[in-house]
């Protein structure tokens, strides 16, 4: 049987090769970089931040697999091999993220950072308090993450408006897309949230528009720089943050300390082993069947 090869880097790639043992007892699991036996052997592979150039020596590879449902460090490698390449649609992992935009976003609507510091003061203090239906969240990206969030932030209370490259139509969103309809998204945003995937047209995107931000999409949407200026100028109340540029966040980054700054590393919506390897090994079953892989990327638009 053909062999699976799994290229694992930032996360530990025991767990995963347990989990994929365990699935599929009978595929022959080899492990990148030490454990590679004759590269010729491998027909697929599944990586989470797999060096550039990894893939080269695997002349028989027919699909990569993400570990997770970003693919940008996958595409960023210019010399990934011309294969499907399968991102995660997992509803476990929907699920976790709809649970952190909810969390963060009812965090900055209800000031729930000044309780905090107040409490630690012993101060007692009413902030004005507008209710949901009075306050616009604008999320940009209305994939299969995005859309999940919009519709419990509507069932909350929430105006939700939704921004995307193409037109979308959402019961109880306002949506809106491309270059053209960002401007207004913005104007009308006063907690916007970034669900978008990095790729050359997302990079730096992220604007500031409205009181509080919440990134959970990809670091390089946002430049920490103007982050931190736009706090200290009073232009954002509040940020979370749960993706950086650089990962793990440097020490010396003064988002650390910022009192209107919280920082998750990186984990709003961890893949979990159990339910991506189930998802990945069906996959392959599928596709040895003859049935075809499903959630295969567009390389041309980047995700
Ligand atoms: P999808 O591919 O389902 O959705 C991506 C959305 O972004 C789509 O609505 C797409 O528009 C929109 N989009 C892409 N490019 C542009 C652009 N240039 N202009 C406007 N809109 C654009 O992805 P998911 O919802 O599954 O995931 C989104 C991202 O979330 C992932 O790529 C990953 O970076 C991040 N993520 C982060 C995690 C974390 O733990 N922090 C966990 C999981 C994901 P359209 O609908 O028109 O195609
Ligand atoms: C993902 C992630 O893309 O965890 O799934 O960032």
């Amino acid at each position: 049987m053909s062999a699976l090869l799994l290229a694992i880097t930032g996360w530990d790639p025991a767990p995963w090769e347990r989990r994929f043992r365990a699935a599929a007892p009978k595929r022959d699991i080899r492990l990148w970089p030490d454990r590679i036996g004759n590269p010729a052997d491998v027909a697929y592979a599944a990586a989470w931040l797999p060096p550039h150039g990894a893939f080269g020596q695997f002349k028989n590879l027919r699909a990569i697999f993400s570990l997770g449902a970003g693919v940008d460090a996958l595409l960023g490698d210019r010399s990934l091999p011309q294969v499907p390449v399968v991102r995660v649609i997992d509803p476990n992992l929907t699920m976790r993220m709809t649970e952190y935009v909810t969390l963060h976003v009812l965090l900055h609507h209800r000031r729930q950072r000044l309780y905090d510091a107040q409490q630690r003061e012993r101060r007692w203090h009413e902030h004005a308090q507008p209710p949901a239906s009075e306050v616009t969240v604008g999320i940009m990206g209305m994939g299969v993450l995005g859309r999940d969030a919009a519709a419990v932030l509507a069932r909350i209370g929430f105006r939700v408006a939704g921004w995307s490259r193409t037109p979308k139509s959402l019961s109880g969103v306002e949506t809106f897309h491309g270059t053209a309809g960002l401007e207004s998204f913005l104007a009308r945003t006063e907690i916007l949230v970034c669900l978008l995937p990095h790729t050359p047209a997302t990079e730096g995107i992220l604007d500031l528009g409205g009181a509080y931000l919440v990134n959970a999409g990809r670091g390089m949407l946002q430049v920490d720089a103007d982050i931190l200026a736009a706090l200290d100028e009073d232009a954002l109340a509040g940020v979370t943050l749960d993706v950086f540029p650089t990962e793990p966040l440097p020490p010396a980054s003064q988002l650390w300390t910022h009192p209107k700054v919280t920082i998750t590393p990186h984990n709003s919506a961890a893949s979990v082993p159990e339910e991506v390897v189930a998802y990945i090994v069906n996959q392959i079953e599928r596709f040895e069947a003859g049935k075809g892989l499903q959630n295969v990327i567009d390389r041309a638009s980047g995700y």
